[in-house]
């Protein structure tokens, strides 16, 4: 070694410049960027009149409860496999929603972009699936997805006890009271419906209720089941996940893959078809709808509500076809692709279409079976002609007549009766509503915005004319004009108008900023065109424009020009 210094001497003068270097870019310059301290987000919101539009508004904190949850997230170490940002490059947008903007990470101290993808990107992953699926998936992941490699986190759960069913008394199952079951459930409360599955596994979604073990189909005829609960942590956790994206509003309703409409292709019976189809069901489906298809898989455990459908029975709900028929091609392919909202059943718009039609006719050909005579199995599809589906036109504009309309109409249908005077769910006949299989189904409710069948107004035109098989949801075809029942689709879409589409609670909003929006001229089809709130006090720097500023585009000129070319 030349020279006055050793090596130590360079090497902590290096040392000291980097972490320099690190203090100025990661600390002081996103100080002076007035962009990094935004919390200006755009979001789609549902109008008064039933539209989708995008509109500028501001992005909001995380609950005690989701905090606790990204504290565990940082805890586990989630960001070593899971980025959190949204690109607008390499089909991001289309693969998990729209690019992300400065101000979804206001409240994020540090914020949690992480360098790697392991698993996928988590920045739109609120919403997307059910808590149930989430639990599901932290217990086991490869129940849910075969080749994954996310560790289990098991640890995270209460430790399973071994718990003995017994008789209550009054005709139905119960479980045994002791130390361990005590602690989970009131004995004398309002019954919870539990089914474990074909292994004895059973997971405790709400405590502090009483435990009635349901098994309609025979899943499960032991008599010990294996009871799990969720820890404080793990609750915070699911909290915190289903609270990422929700910043932008009901996006979700917007996404291409969930506009998709149903194609009415068929394809003949082919064992070859049914063949490969038996693969990609074994691959993705099984875990919750079972190896039978009897909607008992592993995973299923964790889903006690809106349990997943047994094929076996042949009864679809989400169909153009009438009331009481199966479902066509292009009926299976839509529910398929977008998967059931607000539920476990996932979108499968990944999916190749290849599979999708695959895995359609194994579950047409093998699964919907009634086997109760092994030599003679009754497969619905074949024996059971196929009925023509519904033809929608197409929707009317949405007006406030309409909306009126709508409003009478629901008092005369008396859908008030199920789904309660402002469509929460809670009408008189609610309570003790059950599906055709015996578990306990609440009618929807509509203030949330989450449809299972889609977001769209003819989706929802669809649902009151065809009705939903196999629930207390009747169909309205022969009751309720054509007219009459896109008004009153209109009119259930408002009820979710100017939520958070993850609490329900209503967005704050001033009545000149509603009323513009509920304007059916001004369009706000896309983020870029979003509607810019009337309050100019505080002028918004948006992500990317101080710095266009600085550089001569002027982005404001652009989005008025846009906006008025789309009027
Ligand atoms: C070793 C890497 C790794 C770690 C650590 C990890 N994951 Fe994952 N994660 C994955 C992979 C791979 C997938 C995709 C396959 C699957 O769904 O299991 C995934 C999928 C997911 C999904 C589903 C995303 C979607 O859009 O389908 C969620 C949610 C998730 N992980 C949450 C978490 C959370 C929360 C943690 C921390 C408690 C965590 N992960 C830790 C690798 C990891
Ligand atoms: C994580 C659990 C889960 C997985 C995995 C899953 N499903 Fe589902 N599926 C459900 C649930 C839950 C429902 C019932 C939703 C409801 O109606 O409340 C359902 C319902 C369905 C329905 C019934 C739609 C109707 O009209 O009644 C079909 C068809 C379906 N799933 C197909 C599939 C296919 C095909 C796959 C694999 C590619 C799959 N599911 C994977 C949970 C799952
Ligand atoms: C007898 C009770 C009952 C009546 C009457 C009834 N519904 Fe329903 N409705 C239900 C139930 C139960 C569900 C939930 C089904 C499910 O979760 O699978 C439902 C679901 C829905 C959904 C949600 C569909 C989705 O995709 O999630 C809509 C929309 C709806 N009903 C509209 C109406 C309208 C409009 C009327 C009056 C014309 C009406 N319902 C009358 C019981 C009823």
């Amino acid at each position: 070694m030349s020279g006055r210094y050793g090596l130590g001497f360079y090497s902590l003068v290096a040392g000291f410049g980097c972490i320099t270097l690190a203090a100025f870019t990661q600390g002081i310059l996103p100080m002076l960027e007035p962009q990094s301290r935004t919390n200006k987000v755009t979001k789609v919101v549902r109008t008064d009149l039933g539209e989708l539009k995008w509109m500028e508004h501001t992005a909001t904190d995380y609950t005690p409860l989701e905090a606790q949850g990204r504290a565990v997230y940082i805890r586990e170490g989630c960001w070593y496999c899971h980025s959190q940002y949204v690109r607008p490059v390499t089909g991001e947008t289309r693969r998990w929603g729209p690019v992300t903007q400065a101000g979804e990470y206001a409240y994020d101290m540090p914020h949690l972009f992480s360098t790697r993808r392991i698993g996928p990107d988590l920045s739109r992953v609120g919403l997307k699936y059910s808590d149930a699926w989430h639990y599901a998936h932290f217990w086991n992941p490869r129940w849910l997805s075969p080749d994954s490699i996310m560790p289990r986190f098991a640890a995270l759960f209460e430790r399973p006890v071994v718990v003995k069913i017994v008789d209550d008394g009054k005709g139905g199952r119960t479980l045994e009271k002791n130390a361990a079951t005590e602690k989970l459930f009131e004995f004398s409360g309002r019954p919870l419906a539990l089914t474990p599955n074909s292994d004895g596994l059973l997971f405790v979604p709400e405590r502090g209720r009483a435990p009635l073990i349901v098994t309609p189909n025979k899943e499960f005829e032991g008599d010990t089941v294996r009871l799990v609960a969720a820890s404080d942590d793990l609750k915070a956790l699911v909290a915190y996940v289903q609270k990422l994206g929700t910043n932008r509003g009901k996006w979700r309703d917007r996404f291409e893959p969930q506009q998709m409409e149903a194609t009415q292709v068929g394809l003949p019976r082919s064992e070859e078809w049914v063949g490969y189809g038996k693969q990609v069901y074994e691959r993705r489906c099984l875990g919750c709808h079972g190896a039978s298809g009897n909607g008992n898989g592993p995973a299923a455990a964790f889903i006690q509500t809106d349990r997943p459908r047994n094929f076996n029975l042949g009864v679809f709900k989400f169909r153009l076809t009438p009331s009481g028929s199966l479902p066509d091609d292009g009926d299976l392919v839509r529910t398929i692709t977008r998967g059931v909202r607000g539920t476990a059943m996932p979108t499968w718009h990944e999916l190749p279409q290849k599979d999708v039609l695959a895995v359609i006719q194994y579950i047409k050909y093998e699964l919907a079976a009634d086997r109760s005579d092994p030599k003679k199995p009754y497969l619905y599809f074949v024996e059971e002609p196929l009925k023509a589906p519904l033809y929608v036109g197409d929707a009317p504009k949405p007006s406030p007549q309409l909306i009126t309309r709508g409003a009478e109409v629901w008092q005369s249908a008396k859908c008030w009766e199920c789904h309660g005077k402002e469509g929460r769910g809670d009408g008189e006949k609610a309570a003790g509503l059950k599906d055709d299989i015996g578990f306990p189904i609440p009618p929807a409710n509509l203030t949330t915005g989450q449809f299972k069948s889609g977001a769209n107004v003819k989706d929802i035109f669809r649902t009151m004319s065809t009705g939903l098989s196999g629930t207390p949801m009747p169909s309205f075809s022969d009751t309720v004009s054509a007219d009459d029942r896109w008004a009153l689709a209109y009119y259930v879409l408002s009820l979710s108008a100017f939520k958070d589409p993850l609490t329900g609670e209503p967005m704050k909003i001033s009545a000149a900023d509603r009323a513009a929006l509920n304007d059916p001229a001004l369009a706000a089809s896309e983020s870029r065109l979003a509607y810019r709130t009337q309050d100019t006090d505080s002028p918004t720097i948006f992500a990317g424009e101080a710095w266009a500023r600085k550089h001569g585009f002027d982005f404001a000129a652009r989005r008025a020009a846009l906006n008025g070319a789309a009027r």
